[in-house]
């Protein structure tokens, strides 16, 4: 006899707002009749936490693992123990996607999903159907995403700056090297440096000089995750995705346009908790032909708006 269990939500997307209803049905697909001592679903969010190696603190070596925050946890009973007869069976289920209590220090509310690597956020429905005591339960598990309902559209707050060997800050391109970069002067704009999810970065760029040439200008996107306490914090800086605006010896005093879209789950609303931040920044690189390489670090807030 061989009898799976799956999840199958309503909502083709699986994105959910705070607030709303879950709805869906559990399938169970068994050759026979089955027995069993009832079956349950759990909804559970956490925020998985790690410190990197480079932690500032008191923390030893092998416990960088720190406990996941929990962010919501509940259960319901979909049928009594009893038997399901062979062949497919729908049980459908309504389950509220709702914070324990309004947030607060120690419990931060349901917080968007996100994938980095030093914090991933994560959504979760189990089922598990009980058997006699000489079967293990049987489980499955459904992932879903959580998105805040979107804001209203902030203020555009455009940064505007030119890059030149003397704007490069020490210790950006290697102590005492800043004296081997030539001569250059390049423009770089952002339209707005608070960005909807939803929406492309844009901006320009542009080589005004350069004596030297160059290999590649590059836009990277970098998350920010500071994980820990008042015992002691890691923050570290991971490149998400690097696009190349130019290829080569770009043309001088011609715009090129920076163009990002925000990748899914591996970007989220700036989060501040008191566990964990997670920012994000941008960097404009020119990469010169002997691989020298400067960039330029603009912190970026990413909001869930219109
Ligand atoms: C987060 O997920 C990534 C990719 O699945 C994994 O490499 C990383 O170790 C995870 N980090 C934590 C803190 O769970
Ligand atoms: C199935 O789920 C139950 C309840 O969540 C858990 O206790 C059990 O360890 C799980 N079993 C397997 C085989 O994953």
């Amino acid at each position: 006899m061989s009898t799976t269990l799956s999840i199958r939500l309503k909502r083709a997307s699986k994105i959910y707002h705070e607030g709303e209803i879950i709805v869906g049905v559990v399938v169970v697909e068994s050759s026979a009749d089955v027995r069993h001592e009832g079956l349950a679903l759990l909804l559970e969010g956490a925020a998985a936490l790690q410190l990197s190696n480079k932690n500032t603190g008191i923390f030893d070596a092998f416990s960088n693992n720190l406990k996941p925050i929990n962010l919501i946890n509940t259960a319901i009973e979909l049928a009594p123990a009893g038997k399901i007869p062979a062949g497919v069976t729908e049980i459908p289920f309504e389950m509220p996607l709702q914070a324990r209590g309004p947030p607060s220090p120690g419990c931060p509310g349901l917080l968007e999903t996100y994938h980095g690597v030093f914090v991933n956020i994560t959504y979760t429905l189990k089922c598990s159907m009980k058997r006699s005591f000489l079967n293990k339960p049987l489980n499955t598990t459904c992932q879903f995403f959580v998105q805040y309902r979107p804001q209203e559209a902030p203020p555009l707050k455009p940064v505007r700056c030119e890059i030149t060997p003397a704007t490069i800050r020490a210790g950006d391109a290697g102590a005492g090297s800043a004296r081997n970069i030539p001569p250059f002067q390049v423009y770089a704009e952002i339209d707005s440096t608070v960005c909807a999810l939803d929406k492309p970065i844009t901006g320009k760029i542009r080589v005004d000089s350069c004596s030297a040439r160059i290999k590649s200008l590059e836009l990277q996107l970098v998350r920010v995750e500071t994980v820990g306490g008042a015992e002691g914090y890691s923050r570290d800086a991971t490149e998400i995705q690097n696009i190349q605006v130019g290829c080569g010896d770009t043309r001088r005093a011609r715009d090129l346009p920076l163009h990002l879209v925000l990748p899914r789950l591996f970007t989220c609303p700036t989060t501040t908790t008191v566990y964990f931040k997670i920012e994000f920044e941008l960097n404009i690189a020119v990469i010169f032909e002997d691989d020298h390489l400067v960039t330029e670090n603009f912190p970026i807030l990413l909001l869930r708006s219109k």
